[in-house]
């Protein structure tokens, strides 16, 4: 055989061989799940396992579509894009509708509601949220939490954390003056830590939604009628109040 016939063959055989690979990881019987599991309790480390009402959610859609359930830690702001570009089948992290994320993925029905909450210490003078106008402000990088203070308050000193923990470990030290995050993960990260306290005031209302591919509304379908059942059985419920209970 000559060289290039060769070096074609090879060329061609290790196409296949990617695609190949490409597709069994796409493989029909598994649900990859993106997350950003250090938002309890919706999704965060419990040892090695990430648990919370998230993720059992996407369990109990994966047992209906008889599935089997993979979840994927990454960056909450990685987690649009791995949807988007096929890296995962779903994305499920608290994650809020929003028009601009709706020109990239679409969205399931909402599953739960939420807001934005404000952490401050406890003798904070900040009383709401026009007091961020000009503080300085802690975020999770990419969240509803960063972009609501970036838009309403241009003044505002706008700090981005890759995690809500590190916002509220700097609020802690003086390095912030506020810490804008969602209303449940707001309730955990206060309780854990002393001197803290969250203002009456909700800065936003927000729902949370499964995204799924725009190419993928077999599945979008699949995903809402799982949802639908779960509501319906009471299951849905369950699962929340098994990690939120009433104050
Ligand atoms: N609800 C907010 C948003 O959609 C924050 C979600 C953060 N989720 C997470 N797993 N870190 O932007």
């Amino acid at each position: 055989m000559c060289t290039l016939k060769k070096i074609v063959l090879i060329a061609l055989s290790t196409c296949m061989l990617l695609s190949f690979t490409a597709c069994s990881s796409k493989d029909d019987g598994v649900l990859t799940m993106a997350t950003n599991a250090a938002f309890p309790p919706y999704e965060y480390y419990e040892n090695e396992a990430i648990v919370g009402i998230d993720v059992e959610i996407a369990q109990a859609i994966a047992d209906k579509l008889d599935m089997e359930l993979k979840v994927e830690d990454m960056e909450f702001g990685s987690i649009i894009t791995a949807v988007q570009t096929g890296k995962v089948d779903i994305g499920l992290a608290g994650m809020t509708v929003r028009e601009d994320r709706l020109l990239s993925v679409n969205f399931s029905t909402p599953y739960t509601k939420a807001y934005q909450a404000i952490i401050v210490t406890e003798n904070s003078k900040i009383t709401g949220p026009d007091d961020l106008a000009n503080k300085s402000v802690g975020v999770q990088e990419s969240t509803t939490g960063d972009i609501y203070v970036t838009d309403d308050y241009p003044d505002a000193d706008v700090q981005r954390y890759s995690k809500g923990v590190e916002a509220v470990q700097a609020l802690l030290q003086g390095k912030v003056d506020a810490v804008v995050i969602d209303n449940e993960p707001a309730k955990v990260f206060v309780k854990q830590n002393e001197g803290l306290k969250i203002l009456p005031e909700a800065y936003t209302e927000e729902e949370y939604a499964i995204a799924i591919s725009k190419k993928n509304d077999d599945l979008l379908k699949k995903i809402n009628d799982a949802l639908a059942e779960l509501t319906e059985d009471g299951t849905l419920k369950s699962i929340i109040d098994k990690y939120i209970t009433a104050d």
